[in-house]
């Protein structure tokens, strides 16, 4: 886990603002990967090692709803020994290492950022599951592997940054062999959401910039995506139904929640005014509680779900 001292570096500091203050628009996988660059270690001293988010009981904790989570896609998928499987924009392998754990499957992950894979390689090695996981450096858009190369394809949180999803669905149908799966969790628009509506608008455009995201599309779109692609669908559903909260950890616990990241924040703000933490340090806080702030509304007015399950099949 990284102490604060090391998520907080001048050089961090002063890219993270020169971000923030460029509120870049721009549609390009080497934006995303810059973005990695800056908030991996902010989010893994926040979240640990799996980056996203799940539909949460009030009984169970984050980490056992995040788990559960992962499960159920490896469950849907038919995980088992002997398949190839590809996790595309794995992240620091969170979900890569409790998934090839409890299935025993041969997981390739595909990420566009070199430190996170750096990262994810060391974790790995770690858990001694090195023989059963590795990585490709690459971008989901185009990847240098030939047709046809896996038994199953997931993707967890990680679609929303494709600059085109019907390019990018179509580039995993190339990947796997007829009458395998993909499955994944997608971020999309709820009918709540009201395209005329300024403070809508805003709410999405801070979450988008905060997560270095594309435009989030309403599930209509995603499914268009999908078939356009040539998949057929078997399963496209918001996971967060009735009873079920995404935004719990951003709003309880230690070091997500709305005051746990306040009393990062205030405790930045202390270090920089002492000149211990670099200058800027505060403006990253800021600019990553903004981002948390956006999605805790978005999930109280119910514009937007991050847990819009799909699994779809190449016939
Ligand atoms: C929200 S994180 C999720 C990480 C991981 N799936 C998890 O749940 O912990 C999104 C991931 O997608 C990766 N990514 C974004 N754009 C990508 C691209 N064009 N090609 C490959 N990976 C990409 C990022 O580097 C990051 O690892």
């Amino acid at each position: 886990m990284p102490r604060v001292k090391d998520v907080y570096t001048k050089e961090k500091c002063e890219e993270v603002t020169t971000y923030v203050s460029a509120k870049s628009k721009v549609k390009d996988p080497g934006i995303t990967e810059k973005y990695y660059d800056l908030v991996t270690d902010f989010f893994e001293y926040g979240w640990g090692k799996s980056f996203h988010f799940a539909p949460q009981t009030k009984t169970e904790s984050t980490r056992e709803a995040m788990l559960r989570y992962e499960l159920k896609m490896a469950e849907a998928l038919k995980l088992k020994p002997g398949m190839k499987v590809l996790d595309i924009g794995c992240g620091i392998a969170g979900p890569m290492k409790n998934i090839a754990e409890k299935s025993g499957a041969t997981i390739v992950g595909l990420n566009i950022n070199s430190y996170q894979i750096k990262k994810a390689t060391q974790y790995i090695q770690n858990s001694g599951l090195e023989k059963q996981c590795s990585f490709h450096h690459g971008n989901f858009m185009q990847v240098d592997l030939p047709n046809g190369s896996f038994d199953a394809i997931y993707a967890v949180e990680a679609t929303p940054h494709a600059p085109d999803r019907t390019a990018c669905f179509k580039e995993m149908y190339r990947l796997l062999k007829p009458g395998c799966c993909f499955a994944g969790y997608e971020y999309a628009l709820l009918p709540n959401y009201d395209a005329n509506n300024p403070e809508h608008i805003a709410i999405m455009e801070d979450i988008e910039h905060g997560g270095g995201l594309q435009k989030i599309p309403p599930i209509a779109e995603l499914k268009q995506a999908f078939i356009d692609a040539g998949f057929k669908i078997l399963a496209l559903q918001d996971d967060c139904t009735e009873g079920l909260t995404w935004t719990l950890p951003l709003e309880k616990g230690m070091r997500s929640s709305k005051t746990g990241r306040a009393l990062t924040n205030t405790m930045v703000r202390v270090l920089e005014f002492l000149g211990i933490a670099p200058k800027g340090s505060s403006e990253v806080s800021r600019f990553l509680n903004m981002g948390a702030d956006a999605f805790v509304e978005a999930g109280k007015r119910k514009l937007f779900t991050p847990s819009l399950f799909f699994l779809v099949m190449r016939p």
